[in-house]
Parts: C-alpha cells; sequence; structure tokens
C-alpha cells in the first residue's frame, strides 16, 4: 500500500505515527495463522484479539453468514424480531448456570459494560432502591472504551484524557508480591477481597448498584484471582445486597477450558457479559446474560404492556447475521470439542510458558486456560517500551503476541498444537534474549 493512502484511518489503541512509517499490514488468513502483505506467514498468538479460538476463516461460519445475508440481511431490532435471536438467545442460557437465564443483546464488549450496569442501576430503580448507583470496578481491570467502561475500568492509560464520566470506586487489582511465576490460581490473597467491605461500608451499601470485575484481567496481562478471591467477592455482594457483574468478554466460550469463568470457578454471578469469542470474531455481537429475577422486576413494571420495559438498545442488537455466525461459532466449538481440548493442553501450555521464567527481564508470568502474561521490567521512566518492542520482534520474526502496557499477552487458538506453543514461546525468549 501506498503510505499517503493510509493517512485518512485514525488508527484505535495505536500509535498512528510510528505505524504509518512502519506498517504492519494483515491481508490474509487462515487457521491459526496471518498472512501479512509483505508475504508472509504469521503465527496468531493472540486468537486475533482473544476472538478467534476456533482458527481463521472457517468456512462453517462463512456459509452460515453468507446464507443468512441472503435469506435475512437486517431486521428491525425494536418492537420486532427474528427467530434466530431467540433461538440464540435459548442456547446461550442452556449453557450458563441455571439462574441466569436472559439475553439482552449489544454489538460489543464496551456495550455490554454499559449495558449490564444501566441493567443494575435500573433493576434496584425498579424495586425501589434508587439510590443505589454507585458501580466498583478494579484497578488494572479493562471494560471497554465507552464513558462506562473507562469509569469502571481501571487502566490509568485509558483514563487519563478524560477523566471518569459515571460514578465509580475502585477495587484493587490481584496482583500480590509473592505470587509471581504462580502456576494457574495462585494460592494466596483471597482476602484482598475483603476491600470490598470496606468500600461498600465507606459508600453505604444503600448507594451502590454493583461490582463488576473480569474474572480473569485479559488486557492488563492476564491476572488470575486467587484460590477462593470471586468467592468471596461473590458473598460480600451478597450480604450487602450489591450486584456481582462478570465481564467474561475474554473468558467465555472456551479460552479458559469452560464455556464460562463462572462455571470453572464455581461461583455464580448475577449477571455475564460476553463478545469477542461468541462469533469466533468473524461477526461483532455482545450479549448481557442476566438472572431471572432481574428481568422479572422489569416485567412487573406497571407501566402498559406494549411499552418498552428497558428503553435501552442498539440498532444491531440482535442482528441476524451476526447471530448466524454465533450459532455456527458455538457449533464449532461444541463439534471439534475445543474447550475440551483447551482443557486439557491447558497444563502443556503452562509448562512451557513458564520457560520464560530465566530470560531477561521477566518479572513475572501468569497463566490460566490458554491465556498468558508475563510482566517485564520496565526500561526507566517507560514502562511499556520493553513489552512493545519485543512483540514488534516477535511480528518481524513471525509471530502476533500482544504487548498490553508493562505486559506481553499470549491468547492462543484453541487449535494450537504442541509444537507451535514451542516455537511461539521460543520466538518471545529470543525477542527478550
Ligand atoms: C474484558 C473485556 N471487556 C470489554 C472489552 C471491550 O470490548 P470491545 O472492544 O468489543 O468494546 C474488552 C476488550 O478487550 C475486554 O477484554
Amino acid at each position: 500500500m501506498d503510505r499517503a493512502e493510509m493517512e485518512a484511518f485514525w488508527m484505535p489503541y495505536t500509535g498512528n505515527r510510528e505505524f504509518k512509517k512502519k506498517p504492519r499490514l494483515i491481508t490474509g488468513a487462515e487457521g491459526a495463522y496471518y498472512f501479512s502483505e509483505d508475504g508472509r506467514k504469521i503465527f496468531d498468538g493472540m486468537s486475533g484479539l482473544w476472538t478467534t479460538g476456533a482458527g481463521h476463516n472457517r468456512i462453517e461460519i462463512a456459509d452460515a453468514v453468507s446464507e443468512q445475508l441472503r435469506r435475512l440481511d437486517y431486521s428491525p431490532a425494536f418492537q420486532y424480531g427474528h427467530p434466530l435471536a431467540f433461538e440464540l438467545a435459548e442456547r446461550i442460557v442452556s449453557l450458563t448456570p441455571e439462574s441466569l437465564d436472559h439475553v439482552f443483546y449489544t454489538n460489543s464488549g464496551s456495550e455490554c459494560t454499559d449495558t449490564s450496569t444501566k441493567i443494575a442501576r435500573a433493576y434496584w430503580r425498579q424495586i425501589g432502591q434508587p439510590a443505589k448507583t454507585k458501580i466498583i470496578g478494579r484497578t488494572r481491570g479493562y471494560h471497554g472504551a465507552s464513558w462506562g467502561a473507562i469509569s469502571f475500568g481501571g487502566i490509568p492509560a485509558n483514563k487519563k484524557l478524560w477523566g471518569q464520566a459515571v460514578d465509580s470506586d475502585h477495587l484493587k487489582h490481584t496482583l500480590l508480591p509473592g505470587n509471581e511465576f504462580s502456576r494457574g490460581l495462585p494460592q494466596s490473597g483471597q482476602d484482598l477481597a475483603d476491600e470490598l467491605e470496606d468500600i461498600i461500608t465507606l459508600h453505604d451499601a444503600s448507594n451502590v448498584a454493583a461490582v463488576i470485575v473480569e474474572p480473569i484481567s485479559g488486557s492488563a496481562g492476564v491476572i488470575v484471582p486467587p484460590v477462593g478471591y470471586l468467592q468471596r467477592l461473590s458473598d460480600i455482594c451478597r450480604k450487602h445486597e450489591v450486584l456481582l457483574i462478570f465481564d467474561e468478554v475474554i473468558t467465555a466460550f472456551g479460552r479458559i477450558g469452560d464455556w464460562f469463568a463462572a462455571s470453572a470457578f464455581e461461583v455464580t454471578p448475577d449477571i455475564i457479559n460476553v463478545a469477542k469469542q461468541i462469533t469466533n470474531g468473524a461477526i461483532p455481537l455482545g450479549a448481557v446474560i442476566v438472572k431471572g429475577e432481574i428481568y422479572q422486576a422489569f416485567m412487573e413494571s406497571d407501566s402498559p404492556e406494549y411499552v418498552a420495559e428497558l428503553p435501552h438498545g442498539y440498532t444491531y442488537s440482535s442482528h441476524p447475521v451476526a447471530c448466524a455466525a454465533a450459532m455456527a461459532s458455538l457449533d464449532i466449538l461444541e463439534r471439534e470439542g475445543l474447550i475440551e481440548r483447551v482443557r486439557q493442553l491447558a497444563p502443556v501450555f503452562e509448562s512451557k510458558v513458564h520457560q520464560l521464567r530465566d530470560s531477561p527481564n521477566v518479572s513475572d508470568i501468569r497463566n490460566y486456560g490458554f491465556a498468558a502474561g508475563m510482566t517485564l521490567k520496565p526500561y526507566p521512566g517507560d514502562p511499556t517500551r520493553r513489552p512493545w518492542e519485543v512483540a514488534m520482534k516477535c511480528w518481524e520474526n513471525g509471530f502476533y503476541v500482544r504487548s498490553g502496557g508493562d505486559t506481553i499477552q499470549l491468547g492462543l487458538p484453541f487449535i494450537t498444537t504442541e509444537s507451535e506453543m514451542d516455537s511461539v514461546v521460543n520466538a518471545i525468549g529470543d525477542a527478550l534474549s
């Protein structure tokens, strides 16, 4: 591509000046690989952006999308419906913990953040507690780029330019000194959850609507919860009548070797947010899955039945083509046993990724399922440069891994072979050396 043709596109979360001097253009994909504009085959160590676990360009999804586009390309999301949206919702709730049985569609993780927290606040109002509005997030959490998401999220660089928009407070993250190089769930640190008692006491439970956390923080570098931590959060939420929202935009649909983190960790929140892997990344779709009692609170509204109980939604909520992509993608996960595959191979990946422990400048490695993050020692005053340099070096050598803050992240495709695991780990090791 001619550089002059690249000026108009203002790229998201990207150093535009650097990129446009030295572009990294992806022009094709297949299975666990990308093809770059300069003719190279590149291992996709991040499944796109935690999106494409079943591998790229799945023909079954392409066929489902193409068929749907010919049958019903779009139907109005408000006041009218199409059958596939109902079928998909039934299918999703057949996979969630039992009490989570209603689905509100969005198009992205950020919209899930806004939707789930709006539902939480509206729920309390609906049942006569309108003061319960505050949302509690967690430092290093990432919930997207909307006003709600940057307020509840806890990554300073994503907050700095615009300040807080929506009333919120934050728990501490769970990167506990002493837990470095834990494999899977760290054994200590569950009492970090007790801080929630203090925060709720500070604001008073009568003012607090919900806590929103990623069961495993992804964008901050795969921060895995200590054993018992999520259960403790849940217990404290129950005690104080505060809703618990799991942002499972990364963890749902296989990444951690289960359908949901809620099932893997046996902690049932009140609301689960999903996106990314639900369509294998092929078409944008998100969903907020809520407990029946939340849905029912709205259905008991005393407004006339024809009036929307929740005045909220998006033009593309339940887009028929996205629903078709999701159905095909769930078929693949089930038919090919990809979630079991992740669960079985997770220990292999764990032992391989922890081999990087002795590489230069590695200060921590964390992993769960097919996700891993490693923290790198900073250059003085510039903590994000080294991971970025490592990611760029890997790209030059045929591997796409992600840098975020002071971390390198891996989100392997669920189809990754053991020798591909070796290759990507060696590529990171070489770059670090
Ligand atoms: C946990 C989590 N929540 C929400 C989002 C935001 O999703 P989107 O970029 O689709 O708005 C992300 C994106 O990475 C995420 O990782």
